[in-house]
């Protein structure tokens, strides 16, 4: 039977959470309804993440406890990049699991559903070349900060990454395509772009870089606000640094991981950059826009990591003073190199570095919170708050601010930041600056 309702359960990075919305854009043009919370959906999507602690075996308990409690279930379809890495191999491990489609290859979902209703097992996970963008329908509705996949996959295999492989190769999308794009979006009602690619500051197309990219999507009335991520430092140029201090619209935010702040480990990570020619770039993006809010991506515990590598790592993260960062766990993930390294650590010691380096970022977040503080500013307005009359938005650093006001998702406030926490703000509107 074909299915009426859909259910699709994002994990990961916010790729997935693009390719999420195309998915369910697609299976709406075919007629499909998105389930309402807590009822049973006929179809469910679930895009996986790769990137860390056996995802592989979190998609297969996820896709259990799809059976209902009659015994029945619906159609699954196992996406994203576990489904790219596991292919053939998901529906012999799962006979639950009716499709197998990988991130290149959404557009053929519907098809692929209607293979499945019938009782064949389909699986797609080529990675053409050619993007699977150009087949993916065009965007109805945008959230007022909407996400626009610009680039996909990576070409610089660190050792600890399995994206070069369930991604594949960075490819660019064209120019005029994400133009269009962008004005759909914002005709649909977004006010802010973020860009995304796994190295988005790779995106090329000719000799125009991201850097002139966003210069031409600033030009689009209606759109006040772009970001971009994530960034890669060996991709970080000069026109896109100098692009931070001359355009309005490009927010002062940069998330530009540097995983280690060892060079010993920098090098076995295959990352391509010191940490003398990371500070380097950071001192420039802050001499091209002063008030830049600096994010980054840690992992503690790379194989061979010693206590004094790891105090390096801390030293980085004092010497940049990061508004925000991410920092996980090293994971071996299968058939990377740093996966057949010696010296894996001990996960009591992972978890221990974790923990302090935790509190060292948290440290710098406060600080800079708090150096916002008494700060006059604008805010886009994201949604409803935990209380009544709260509304949760975002200040140009990407600080998350609760204020009390009436305003809908979408309006930009005037607003004092007058409180600050380790994790978000508190604005008080000082009026609303446009509808
Ligand atoms: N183990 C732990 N963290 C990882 N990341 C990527 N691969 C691994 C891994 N094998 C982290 C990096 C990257 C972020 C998206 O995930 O910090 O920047
Ligand atoms: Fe993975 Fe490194 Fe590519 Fe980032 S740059 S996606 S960490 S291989």
């Amino acid at each position: 039977m074909t299915p009426k309702t859909f259910r699709i359960k994002n994990f990961g990075c916010q790729m997935n959470v693009y390719d999420g919305e195309r998915m369910a854009e697609l299976l709406g043009d075919q007629g499909m309804n998105a389930a309402a919370d807590g009822e049973d959906a006929d179809l469910v999507v679930l895009n996986t993440c790769h990137i860390r602690e056996k995802a592989a075996e979190k998609a297969y308990s996820d896709v259990g406890r799809l059976r209902r409690e009659d015994g029945s279930k619906p159609l699954i379809a196992l996406a994203g990049c576990v489904a790219q890495a596991e292919g053939a191999e998901a529906k012999r491990r799962s006979p639950m699991i009716d499709l197998v489609v990988g991130p290149q290859a959404y557009h053929r979902l519907p098809e692929m559903v209607a293979e499945a209703s019938r009782g064949a097992r389909p699986v797609d996970t080529d990675m053409p070349a050619a993007a699977k963008f150009d087949a993916l329908p065009a965007r109805r509705r945008a959230a007022p900060s909407a996400f626009l996949t610009v680039q996909e996959g990576c070409d610089k295999f660190c050792t600890y990454c399995v994206v070069p492989y369930t991604r594949g190769a960075e490819i660019s999308r064209p120019w005029p395509d994400i133009v269009a794009e962008a004005h759909l979006l914002v005709e649909a009602g977004a006010r802010e772009i973020v860009l995304l690619g796994q190295n988005v500051n790779a995106w090329a197309d000719g000799d125009r870089g991201l850097a002139e990219l966003i210069r031409a999507l600033a030009r689009i009335d209606g759109l006040e606000r772009i970001r971009y991520t994530t960034s890669h430092p060996s991709d970080m140029s000069d026109t896109l640094i100098a692009a931070h201090g001359e355009i309005d619209k490009l927010m002062p935010y940069l998330h530009l991981p540097v995983q280690s702040g060892s060079n010993r480990i920098l090098k076995a990570m295959n990352r391509n950059h010191t940490t003398d020619t990371y500070l380097a770039i950071i001192e420039k993006v802050r001499a091209a826009r002063p008030d830049i809010a600096i994010s980054g991506d840690f992992i503690t515990g790379f194989p061979g990591e010693t206590e004094e590598d790891f105090e390096a790592t801390l030293n980085i993260v004092d010497a940049v003073r990061y508004a925000s960062a991410y920092s996980f766990k090293y994971s071996s993930r299968p058939g990377t190199p740093a996966a057949t390294m010696e010296d894996h650590i001990a996960t009591e010691t992972m978890d221990e570095r974790l923990r302090r380096l935790q509190a060292r970022i948290g440290e710098h977040s406060l600080a800079f919170n708090r150096s916002k503080v008494g700060c006059e500013t604008r805010v886009l307005v994201e949604r409803k708050g935990r209380r009544p009359g709260q509304m949760i938005g975002r200040s140009p650093w990407l600080q998350s601010v609760h204020v009390e006001t009436d305003a809908q998702p979408g309006a930009i406030l005037d607003l004092t930041l007058v409180a600050a926490g380790p994790n978000s703000m508190t604005g008080a509107v000082r009026r609303r600056a446009a509808a």
